[in-house]
């Protein structure tokens, strides 16, 4: 396998300081509202990292459920290996891999619970059968067999019955809040543009950098 000879040009754009929003979360709409046009796999799939104790960073893919210009919510188990990481520090870092329209998002922050009710509202939209999986799956911890996990979701199951599936306490959203992002437009020769926001007072500074 050759992989040293997979390489393409990137070709679809460029990106203009003069065309730039001054306020990220727009810009970050705008470029979302865009990849949700595109049929583009998963648009709303973003890469969470989260440093653990030690300093060793993981990465995983979670879904953006929301986004506004507070922040960025993805729902998850707060019990999870994120979770866990997330107590200790609360730096994060997010990155949406645009590849098919030839653009990334990067951004940095702090992730913080959302409340029990905004958790609440958005587990509710969920099929019945992922508020019970929620119940079931002791997220990162591990498991002696898959068989351990199904009986776990039939004792749910059979406990919720036909009663509503209510929040677990141990599941529920958090906002990454975003000190800083990066928009990146491939370019053609490698050329590519990226511009970067950091806060500056109430205001973002807007910067070019290399690609
Ligand atoms: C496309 C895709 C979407 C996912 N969305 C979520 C999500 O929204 N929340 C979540 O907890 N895990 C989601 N996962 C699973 C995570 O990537 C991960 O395996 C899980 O959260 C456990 O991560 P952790 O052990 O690092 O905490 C998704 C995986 C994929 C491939």
């Amino acid at each position: 396998m050759d992989l040293e000879q997979i390489r393409r040009e990137y070709l679809a754009g460029g990106l203009r300081r003069k065309n730039l929003k001054s306020d990220p979360f727009e810009q970050f709409q705008d470029w979302l509202a865009l990849a949700l046009r595109s049929n583009i796999p998963d648009p709303t799939a973003m890469t969470l990292a989260t440093v653990d104790g030690a300093g060793q960073p993981s990465q995983r893919i979670v879904l953006l459920k929301h986004s506004d210009n507070k922040g960025l919510v993805f729902y998850t188990n707060y019990e999870s290996q994120k979770g866990r990481d997330i107590v200790g520090n609360s730096n994060v870092s997010l990155h949406f891999p645009w590849h098919g329209i030839e653009r990334q998002v990067l951004i940095k922050g702090t992730a913080e619970k959302v409340t029990q009710a905004e958790s609440e509202q958005y587990f509710a939209t969920r099929p019945r059968e992922s508020q019970i999986a929620a119940w079931a799956s002791p997220q990162s911890r591990e498991l002696p067999t898959r068989q351990a996990l199904l009986n776990r979701y039939q004792e749910k199951e059979i406990e919720f019955d036909d009663k509503k599936v209510r929040l677990p306490d141990f599941w529920g959203g958090y906002r990454v809040v975003p000190d800083y992002f990066e928009f990146w437009q491939g370019g053609a020769h490698r050329l590519h543009d990226r511009f970067r926001y950091t806060r500056a007072g109430l205001s973002w500074q807007i910067v070019r950098l290399a690609p």
